[in-house]
């Protein structure tokens, strides 16, 4: 297994390998390089879903998304759709996946099934190393802090996709909810302190005023998209991308309008989130 860095500060491409027939030892490996860099990508994949399916039950153990659909033969792999004709797409913004549950997910193994001609990258950003640059006065700030992160304004009866051509696929309006989280965690495999606030789904800090939440969240953010710890992963067939959701964001690019594009995606079970 060959694992270098995908840009600067974020990601790492992983070859020589094939997720579907992995051996033990490369699942080890595997583990080690998923803690370290946050996001893998893999190339020329061999991987139909129930060779998916395997490899993820490998890994950890799955949790299926209360808002997207299932693919009709395997109810554990959501569908990450963009049809030719329609305009929005699921992911557009900054975010990680499921961070308004009490336990979020820990990552997610995302596999390209049909790719517009050119476009329709997904970016990441690394929490990790963004932490470790903020100024000392800006740590201090953040140290003892929660924030809340929701879904409601996202996926619930007034939420930003309700009103868009993406409602029709999406289920579970009445599932909306949220979860507060300390917004510096300590990450269980790798020990490092992530920033553990996203745009998707972070609303506020707790016990704060809104609008002096948001403030210092727009601060945050726009330090963490910056370059040094921002990348973009270029889809080509047979790609497969696995990201950590506590210490990553990740975006998909809508630059593809008037074509389809199909993802296959599996969510995993993370534990409880420890305090940085
Ligand atoms: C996701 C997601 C990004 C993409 O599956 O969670 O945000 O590029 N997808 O499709
Ligand atoms: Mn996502």
């Amino acid at each position: 297994m060959i694992v270098t860095p995908y840009s600067a500060g974020c990601g790492a491409l992983v070859s020589g390998i094939q997720l579907a027939t992995l051996s033990d030892n490369e699942l080890t490996e595997l583990r080690a390089a998923f803690a370290e860099h946050g996001v893998l990508f893999f190339r020329d994949q061999d991987f139909p879903p129930a060779q998916h399916l395997e490899f993820a039950e490998r890994f950890g153990s799955i949790v299926v998304n209360k808002f997207f659909k299932a693919t009709s033969e395997f109810p554990k792999i959501a569908e990450v759709r963009k049809e030719k004709t329609q305009q929005t797409n699921i992911g557009g913004g900054w975010h990680s996946d499921h961070s308004y549950d009490d336990i979020p997910a820990m990552g997610s193994i995302l596999v390209a099934r049909t790719l517009p001609a050119t476009g329709g990258d997904t970016q990441f950003a690394n929490l990790a190393a963004a932490y470790d640059a903020l100024s000392p006065l800006l740590k201090k700030r953040i140290a003892n802090l929660r924030a809340v992160h929701s879904n409601e304004h996202i996926y619930g009866e007034n939420g930003v996709y309700r009103h868009t051509d993406l409602a029709e696929q999406l289920g579970g309006m009445d599932r909306v909810g949220d979860a507060t989280h300390p917004v510096v965690i300590t990450h269980p495999e790798s020990g490092r302190k992530v920033l553990f606030v996203n745009p998707g789904h972070t609303i506020q800090f707790e016990g704060w005023e809104f609008t002096e939440s948001r403030t210092l969240l727009d601060e945050l953010y726009a330090h963490v998209n910056q370059p040094q710890f921002t990348c973009s992963f270029n889809w080509l067939p047979g790609s497969v991308t696995f990201w950590d959701n506590r210490c990553t964001w990740h975006q998909a690019k809508n630059d593809y309008q008037g074509q389809a594009r199909l993802m296959h995606r599996i969510t995993l079970a993370g534990s409880a989130l420890t305090a940085g």
